[in-house]
């Protein structure tokens, strides 16, 4: 409240004529540990002064730019806020117009700013700019949430001309930041290798973070990344910035080391190959870029954006999830009622809350027995299902357990009746040969009706089944010979007419369904980003599943996802015992897709016993704070830790993630995220009945002790996983 009240004074504070430094209005929007300021210059041009460690008298933001003595600026402009082209700009510009006349110069100057108060602790800036030949207007957005340093930034583009301009270029966010060099962390992937991370310093020019591949976006490249200030940082210590763009399409992030040796970053839908049309008093409004800055290393912004996007982008960020049984891997295509009858007492007796009825599950004419066939069908097939789901639901029931399903509603499969039926509302290129992912195409969500149908796909699932307790929402395919048959000559901005049509369906099954669980899948995580996130409450990382490639996978998207949100399931992928799978499936939202039936006795044992151990730590995974204390990049053991907020209880995981001979734990692991005043009791958790362990649980360390020296859970090749219950001894 306070923070609130403070924030908004110095914002009303921020009109200053300073002096002798001649009248330029100082905008700073200051967090908890950060200002970010922005600066009216005598020319109405708005730049950016300063971006760091917020000072503790705001007239001084005005003295910053007269401390640094780097080259020319032959624009005066290299530091604008959102940079125009086409007119005196010589770097890579923000935003690009082809005017009604054919013009394409555009230049921008401060009108006005204001600030609201959005709610506890968050506050919104926009600043209105103007062309003062043409007439743009351009409003940008700085919402600023206080206690975690996140700001989102985005614009909104308007069209005051009388005829039609083209947006070439409409970037989200112009960042621009000073330092002695820039260490860019991004990250690249494909099927099953997601979340790769690569380090390097950046060099003069521009660096391109981009994806061209309209749905699964990610699966190359995501848009979040990490930028160093001076050296990397580390987990604990370094200047380093996050990132990421809000948009779950084509994307593009420039980070050009300018000739003055700043680092501008430009952040936007992708241009290319999407110039979009405004209409006279049209405005278009950019999608959020989020970023966050710190000085205590990669681990303390991790745990700011975690506590951001619980509370204000996952769905029900800060709720519970549900454990379930999944039968995609158990059984792939090939099942039927009966099957699935045992596989929902399987449920039961594993003890997880939901069964949840993976892909093979429709289509008649083409029936779905493989992935060549059947999508856009969403009818239960009747050899499969002679019942419906509604009668798996109700054995369910029956079973005291939850009934979830998949759908993969954006996609047709070539063979399928609804292909034959809509050919225009499936993306194509009408006289080009179609090309294939996984056999199937994309449905065109331009257009309003497909639109109407996707929605119905969902809707008509929970109104004959009102029982239904969770969605997957896959998106296997990526789009080929992007054209829409309902935009006609409209196509350069099909890509942003699809992802908008996307959030249209997804906004209006959030409307009638707020509350339903749904995970967000593409093939693995090709769409991962919180745009997408805000209508689901969990996100599939990866179709690898192999434990220790997810120790990897799971290791990075910590960064900028917190675990409530990583849904993680047990299979058979890899080479480790089931407990090392289990024990790291269980650092996120644990769920299994194995064959239950086919478990020995001691593994299906000590199964049950790991889900009643997780049921009573998941609070602390969900919603506490994670600590990366070793990582599996550097050493042959990784370990994770997750504390409740008071410090008070945690859980540790640590795996061998290097199987070469007489690989170990050799040294302790640094507690770090306790507190040293306190006292800790460590007990091991999730082992086989009659199992032994080396961990004393007699033994109270102190908190100090702990951070300083550290703990060694004994890591070898015969304890290749072990899991840590940490209790505060009073
Ligand atoms: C994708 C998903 C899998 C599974 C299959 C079903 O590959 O990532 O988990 O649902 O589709 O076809």
């Amino acid at each position: 409240m306070l923070n609130l009240r403070v924030f908004a004074l110095l914002m009303i504070c921020a009109l200053l004529d300073v002096g002798n430094l001649r009248a330029q209005t100082i905008i700073p929007i200051e967090t908890n540990r950060n200002a970010l300021v922005l600066q009216v210059a005598a020319n109405k041009d708005v730049n950016v002064i300063y971006f760091g460690k917020k000072l503790g008298n705001v007239a001084d933001y005005a003295l910053v730019p007269g401390m640094y003595k780097q080259a020319e600026d032959y624009t005066s402009s290299y530091n604008s806020a959102y940079t125009p082209a086409g007119s005196r700009n010589l770097l890579e510009p923000a935003i690009a117009i082809t005017h009604a006349d054919g013009n394409q110069s555009l230049d921008l100057k401060y009108v006005s700013h204001s600030v609201k108060a959005l709610s506890d602790g968050v506050s919104q800036l926009s600043v209105v700019l103007k062309d003062p030949v043409y007439n743009t207007a351009v409003t940008l957005y700085y919402k600023a949430y206080f206690a975690t340093d996140v700001i989102e930034q985005w614009c909104t583009i308007k069209n005051l001309e009388k005829g039609d301009i083209t947006l070439q270029k409409f970037a989200s966010a112009n960042l621009y930041l000073k330092g002695d060099n820039y260490w860019l962390k991004q990250y690249h992937g494909d099927w099953a290798k997601e979340m790769r991370p690569e380090e390097s310093k950046l060099t003069h020019g521009i660096k391109t973070l981009d994806t061209k591949l309209g749905t699964r976006a990610n699966i190359f490249q995501p848009s979040v990344f990490m930028v160093s200030l001076g050296k990397p940082a580390t987990e604990d210590e370094g200047s380093v910035l996050y990132g990421g763009l809000e948009w779950s399409s084509n994307f593009k992030i420039d980070f050009e080391v300018d000739p003055q040796d700043n680092l501008r970053i430009i952040a936007g839908i992708n241009n290319h190959p999407s110039s979009y049309k405004l209409k006279a008093s049209q405005e278009f409004t950019t999608p959020a870029f989020w970023y966050v800055l710190g000085n205590s290393g990669k681990g303390d912004l991790s745990r700011k954006v975690h506590n951001w996007a619980r509370n204000y982008k996952i769905l029900d960020g800060n709720g519970q999830r549900r454990t379930l049984l999944n039968n995609w891997e158990a059984t792939f295509f090939d099942f039927n009622e009966s099957r699935l009858f045992e596989l929902l007492k399987d449920t039961k007796k594993l003890g997880v809350d939901l069964f949840l009825l993976d892909d093979g599950w429709f289509a008649n004419k083409y029936p779905r027995n493989s992935d060549h066939t059947g999508l856009g069908d969403w009818q239960e097939n009747k050899q499969k299902l002679p019942n419906g789901i509604s009668s798996l639901v109700k054995e369910a029931q029956q079973n005291g357990v939850k009934f979830g399903i998949w759908v993969e509603p954006e996609m047709v499969s070539p063979k399928s009746e609804l292909y034959e039926k809509h050919p225009d509302w499936v993306i194509k290129q009408p006289k080009r040969e179609e090309y294939y992912f996984r056999n199937q195409l994309v449905l065109d969500l331009s257009n309003p009706k497909v639109q109407d149908f996707v929605f119905g796909v969902v809707d008509g699932l929970f109104a004959k089944n009102p029982a239904l307790a969770y969605i997957k929402w896959d998106c296997n395919a990526v789009i080929y010979n992007a054209y829409s048959a309902y935009l006609k000559k409209d196509q350069s901005q099909f890509y942003v007419d699809y992802t908008q049509g996307l959030y249209n369906v997804l906004e209006r099954l959030r409307g009638k369904y707020p509350t339903v669980p749904m995970m967000l899948c593409s093939g693995g995580g090709g769409r991962v980003d919180y745009a997408a996130l805000q209508y689901f409450t969990e996100y599939w990382p990866s179709d690898n599943t192999d434990p220790l490639e997810r120790i990897f996978i799971q290791w990075d998207y910590s960064y900028f996802y917190p675990a409530i949100a990583s849904a993680n399931h047990v299979t058979d992928w890899g080479k480790q015992p089931i407990k090392f799978r289990t024990d790291v499936a269980m650092m996120g939202k644990l769920g299994f897709d194995i064959v239950v039936s086919k478990l020995g006795a001691a593994d299906l044992a000590f199964c049950q016993q790991a889900i009643k151990n997780y049921d009573a730590v998941k609070d602390i995974i969900w919603h506490g704070d994670q600590f990366r204390l070793a990582s599996p990049y550097e050493g042959s053991v990784a370990s994770f830790l997750y504390m409740n907020k008071a410090k008070a209880s945690g859980i540790m995981f640590s795996y061998l993630v290097n199987n070469r001979y007489g690989e170990k734990s050799a040294l302790p692991i640094k507690i770090t995220g306790l507190d040293t005043a306190k006292k800790y009791r460590l007990t091991e958790i999730n082992l086989y009945d009659n199992a032994k362990t080396s961990v004393n649980s007699n033994q109270i360390y102190s908190g100090d002790f702990l951070t300083k020296v550290g703990f060694n859970p004994d890591i070898n090749t015969r304890r290749t996983s072990v899991v840590l219950k940490v209790e505060e001894v009073k």
